[in-house]
């Protein structure tokens, strides 16, 4: 199914009951270690599209890295050292509208609802039965309504510019890309500046009219409207972007925003936001749910100044604790010296990266990611890239957010 998010020029989106049957997700797919198991769901789940491989929750972790188009997942635990810890990988993988269930040989009510309490659909201890497999688990898996896009699922990170040019789209791509590669989750690229088009240029990609569409009228965007406006541009990372005419009249919607948003959290452990300024109340709800808010300025006074108001506008959003300011080109010949810098932030910039000179206009006019083309550019994004991927580990309620029930 992966092949079905490849790039594409979306047609325009058409509605939900043109929705091809392949494009469904009902497939289940299940690693056990035992005959008897393997059995049991094979009888207990007849007549569904289920898969049953031998293995553990560790090989189920391995296969979601690069193929996570299921309904659900059945994983062994048993003969497994480190449940939690196995879990804890599982949940940097696995998008939260994919059903988790465990089988393993600990019977104690205790574990039961200590792994119930982490978000699965359902733990079930071995022996298994056909008759357990029918009346415990397949009504979990399958039967019960599959949840809505609500305010869980994938971490939103946001980005924007404090002056135009100050590298916001750049940092932007890099992030999710090296988001994808060192957490080897599924990233979406989400651009919300919708006419110029600059993240698709950046990444040689043409985008068509899905993205528009679903933000101004949120009837439009069905559960296919990932499979329709996803431009892939690489195993993990998708682009959601819009190329409208300069002079192209439309009209975002909070609701339409939202829900586009509900539904790329479903299906992506992050989401990186290209913001467009001025921050419009459309907008809202994405800063609103963001775990990060990154105002990006340059070394300039224009920058200084507009960063301390942007900053106040996003801290009133999402939450002071959730601002970041990033000082992009901070060594550039001409630009004002650190000490203005702090001085005009009132303290200094949590994130700092140089001037990485002409590769970075360079990536762009080859239409490549600026991170296959500037090694330093990865070196200097690695310390927000684990900031993001270590806020899973702050807690236990991570894994609930991640496998989202
Ligand atoms: N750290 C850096 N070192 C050198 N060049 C950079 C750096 N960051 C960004 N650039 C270059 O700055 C230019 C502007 O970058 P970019 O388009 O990402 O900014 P932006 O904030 O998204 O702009 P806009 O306001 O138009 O949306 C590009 O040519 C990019 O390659
Ligand atoms: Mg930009």
């Amino acid at each position: 199914m992966l092949e079905s998010m490849m790039t594409i020029n979306v047609a325009p989106v058409k509605p939900p009951e043109a929705a091809p049957s392949s494009l469904i997700r009902d497939r289940i797919v299940c690693f056990v270690n035992d005959d008897l198991s393997a059995d049991a769901l094979l009888k207990g789940l007849e007549g569904c599209n289920i898969e049953i491989k031998r293995g553990t929750i560790r090989n189920a972790i391995h296969m979601l890295e690069t193929d996570t188009e299921l309904l659900a997942l059945v994983a062994d635990i048993s003969e497994v050292d480190d449940p939690f810890a196995q879990l804890e990988g599982l949940s940097r993988v696995c998008p939260a509208d994919v059903r988790v269930a465990l089988i393993g040989d600990n019977k104690e009510i205790a574990f039961y609802r200590a792994l119930m309490d982490l978000g699965l659909s359902e733990y079930l201890p071995k022996p298994l039965t056909r008759n357990i497999v029918q009346t415990q688990l397949r009504r979990r898996l399958i039967d019960e309504a599959a949840p809505g896009p609500i305010d869980r699922g994938g971490q939103v990170v946001s980005i924007c510019g404090a002056q135009g040019g100050a590298g916001a789209t750049s940092i932007a791509i890099g992030l999710a890309m090296l988001l994808a590669e060192t957490t080897k989750a599924k990233v979406a690229l989400l651009d919300l500046n919708l006419q110029g088009g600059e993240s698709s240029v950046m990444l040689g990609v043409r985008p068509g009219q899905g993205l528009r569409i679903a933000l101004e009228n949120p009837a439009r965007a069905d559960s296919l409207f990932i499979e329709r406006a996803a431009i892939e541009i690489n195993d993990r990372v998708r682009l959601f972007a819009a190329d409208e005419e300069l002079d192209a009249t439309f009209a975002i919607t909070k609701e339409g925003v939202s829900h586009v948003l509900g539904l790329l959290r479903q299906r992506f452990n992050y989401i990186v936001v290209d913001l467009p300024i001025p921050l419009s109340p459309a907008i809202y709800p994405v800063i609103a749910a963001s775990r990060h808010a990154i105002v990006l300025l340059e070394a300039e006074v224009t920058g200084l100044r507009n960063a301390k108001a942007l900053r106040a506008a996003l801290a009133r959003i999402a939450g002071e604790n959730r601002v970041l300011t990033l000082l992009n080109r901070a060594d550039r010949a001409g630009g004002l010296p650190i000490e203005s810098i702090v001085k005009g932030l009132g303290g200094k910039p949590d994130l700092v990266i140089p001037d990485l000179g002409k590769g970075m206009t360079e990536a762009i006019n080859l239409g490549i990611p600026a991170l296959n083309h500037v090694p330093r550019l990865r070196r200097h994004l690695a310390p927000i890239v684990r900031e993001i991927a270590a806020l899973e580990d702050e807690s236990k309620g991570w894994l609930r957010r991640i496998l989202g029930r």
